[in-house]
């Protein structure tokens, strides 16, 4: 399963994975461009990361469908490049809300069956997640939160596959 999938690295790592044979679940919020990619794919599911309905109702379908997911690239992300005094609150709201809550959402939803079959998740982050950068300060919070979140967590999994 890719998020994001309807543009960038999430569509490109969509087609990839189809083209080497995959069966790949790709999600996004645009239906047009989800339309587009639908021929190319297994399937294709609406999924908007900060809505925690339809990523349980997601991860309950590509457990209905498949019995579970063998790869998760969780990529969905936003950007957000501008000085810190034009962040406030709310943008900075906006973006962990995508980038950090909702990545961890989704991956929380379908590590059950992700450890059950010994999957990978993988976690499309940032070099901003490593340093800062000028007019990045929501961006990079988000991205090292979410490193700090999988980082932990792969000492959690330790020992599971
Ligand atoms: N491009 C780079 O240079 C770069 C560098 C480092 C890291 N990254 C990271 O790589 C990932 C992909 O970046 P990209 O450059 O390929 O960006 P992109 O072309 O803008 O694609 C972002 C994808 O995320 C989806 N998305 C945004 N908000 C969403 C939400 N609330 N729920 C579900 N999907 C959502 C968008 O789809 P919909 O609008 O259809 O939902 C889109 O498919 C991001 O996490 C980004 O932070 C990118």
């Amino acid at each position: 399963m890719v998020t994001g999938a309807t543009s960038g690295i999430g569509r490109a790592t969509a087609l990839r994975f189809a083209k080497a044979g995959a069966k790949v679940v790709a999600t996004g919020r645009d239906q047009g461009r989800l339309a587009e990619l639908a021929p190319h794919v297994d399937c294709t599911l609406t999924l908007d990361v900060t809505d925690p309905e339809a990523v349980a109702i997601v991860a309950a379908a590509v457990v209905d469908r498949y019995g579970g997911a063998d790869v998760l690239v969780n990529n969905a992300g936003i950007g957000l490049f501008e000085g810190w005094e034009h962040t406030d609150d709310a943008a900075l709201r906006r973006v962990m809300d995508v980038n950090l809550h909702g990545a961890v959402a989704v991956a929380r939803s379908l590590l059950p069956s992700l450890i059950a079959r010994k999957g990978v998740l993988v976690q499309v982050a940032s070099v901003a997640g490593k340093r800062g950068y000028a007019r990045h300060t929501a961006y990079c919070a988000s991205k090292h939160a979410l490193i700090g979140w999988s980082e932990a967590l792969r000492h959690d999994l330790r020992g599971t596959g």
